[in-house]
């Protein structure tokens, strides 16, 4: 069965059917399933197309994680050719490709770091946990340190810890209850500022939240802080400047490690390679995935400072290594891709781009505001929210669905944006994470799109008032 060239509807008929008898698809209702039957069947660039032939524009690069666009067919030569040479032997013995993956993040973080690999971001930041227990069980023998402080809204992947770090009450609330050893601060959403005050006079009362939560707790109970440096799971939150600063601060006056989450943010996403870059932190550990093979392959990584490698080295004696290991991590075909995958990066300066043409989009989507109901345009480099509001005083949410509706309108109008939360609370911002060779043309398209979404919006809701 061939989908390349002109559409073969008796071939995308008999693909749904077979889906529908057989998958379990993830987050998303079958019976909605039944109804919008996308079967992806190319790509190219920033373009998707289906097996009806229709092309959208995908403003969110899958899931986050399509950096460098689509239809990069050396990547397939370079999985070809590794696997022809070795294609997997657990990551106990050495492989080419997954050490020069390791020197290559290793680079991008100016030196003296060490890589894990694992497979997902989820595992990413599940290892971190670990590592970050592990090191101050080794490291502060009279202390007890097992607690991880996260941020309400956060999210930091779908394992059960992950959820547990995470703060999206509707993403875990069918699972819990949780592991009570992930506890959480205010996050610094400012639009909405969970203290109903405003920036700068708030004097950063989420900082001192953070504060307060690890004091509560006790600080010799607290082995790390995990935060996303832009959270983008609710709505793209971009903290003020001094905020992952003055975090950093607490974390260094507490013996805290800072664990950061790249996972969405890395990889020149956001206009630097990573984004605790713009703020000048440095991470004890620090969670990849995504944009490091930009979903080519499944591959994530644990990066660590050299102090906490140092904590693992020793005599086998000593029983110091890191206490865990995965059949996947380091996989020779899915490394030598990542490798290139960063090269790429690198040789069409991406991280550059996606500043340029982030403030680019975002100029455009500021034009919004004539809208009655974009109330909040924000973002850095090609992460973007748009949040929408009944109305712009008492910043009431549009119901989720008509942001359905409007993520609807737009995908009938070729182009595929996202949207915040859990589908019920806070899933009023529209989300843009574009692949990084978005060009000028299609950023217009897109506000364009969403412009007349807009447009339809208002429709819909001046008919129910
Ligand atoms: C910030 C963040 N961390 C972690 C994850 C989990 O990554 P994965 O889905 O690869 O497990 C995600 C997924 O979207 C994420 O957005």
């Amino acid at each position: 069965m061939s989908f390349t060239n002109a559409p073969d509807l008796e071939a995308r008929a008999a693909v749904v059917k077979q889906d529908l008898d057989n998958v379990l698809h993830p987050i998303v209702q079958h019976k909605s399933l039944e109804q919008n039957q996308m079967v992806i069947v190319g790509g190219q660039g920033s373009t998707i197309v289906d097996a009806n032939g229709n092309t959208y524009l995908d403003a969110m690069a899958g899931l986050w994680c399509v950096n460098i666009g689509y239809g990069r067919t050396e990547l397939a030569t370079i999985a070809a050719e590794q696997m022809q040479q070795i294609a997997y032997y657990p990551h106990t013995a050495m492989n080419l490709p997954a050490a020069e993956l390791a020197e290559k993040l290793n680079g991008l973080m100016g030196g003296g770091y060490h890589t894990y690999f694992v497979n997902s971001g989820s595992e990413a930041n599940e290892a971190g946990f670990k590592i970050a227990r592990q090191y101050q069980k080794q490291e502060r023998k009279g202390e007890f340190r097992y607690k991880t402080v996260s941020r309400y809204w956060a999210y930091h992947g779908t394992t059960m810890s992950t959820l547990a770090a995470g703060g999206m009450g509707e993403r875990k609330g069918k699972f819990e209850p949780m592991d009570g050893s992930f506890v959480h601060a205010a996050p610094p959403a400012c639009y909405r500022c969970p203290f109903g005050l405003t920036y700068p006079s708030c004097e950063l009362a989420c900082v001192k939240n953070m504060e307060s939560t690890i004091l509560g707790e006790g600080p010799e109970s607290v082995a790390e802080v995990i935060v996303e440096p832009i959270m983008s799971g609710m709505g793209i939150q971009v903290p003020p400047d001094e905020y992952l600063p003055e975090v950093e601060k607490i974390c260094r006056k507490y013996g805290i490690l800072l664990h950061v989450d790249e996972v969405i943010n890395g990889f020149g996403r956001t206009g630097k390679m990573f984004g605790h870059q713009h703020y000048g932190v440095s991470p004890d550990i620090m969670a990849v995935a995504k944009g490091i093979v930009s979903a080519y392959l499944p591959i994530a990584a644990t990066v660590v400072k050299n102090e906490v490698f140092q904590s693992f080295y020793g005599d086998a004696a000593e029983n110091r290594q890191v206490a865990q290991v995965n059949t996947y991590g380091g996989h020779p075909a899915a490394a030598a891709v990542a490798v290139r995958n960063i090269e790429i990066m690198q040789e069409e300066r991406l991280a550059d781009r996606a500043a340029e043409l982030g403030a680019y989009l975002m100029d455009g989507l500021k034009t919004l505001y004539s809208r009655k109901h974009v109330g909040d345009v924000r973002g850095k480099g090609l992460l973007i929210g748009v949040e929408l509001v009944l109305d712009r005083a008492s910043k009431e949410p549009v119901p989720a669905g008509l942001i359905g509706g409007v993520v609807e309108f737009c995908r009938d109008n070729g182009v595929i944006v996202g949207r915040s939360g859990g589908g019920v609370r806070y899933s009023n911002t529209i989300t843009l994470c574009p692949p990084l060779v978005i060009t000028r043309g299609e950023c217009d398209r897109l506000v364009e799109v969403l412009d007349k979404a807009m447009g339809w919006l208002e429709g819909k809701l001046s008919a129910t008032a």
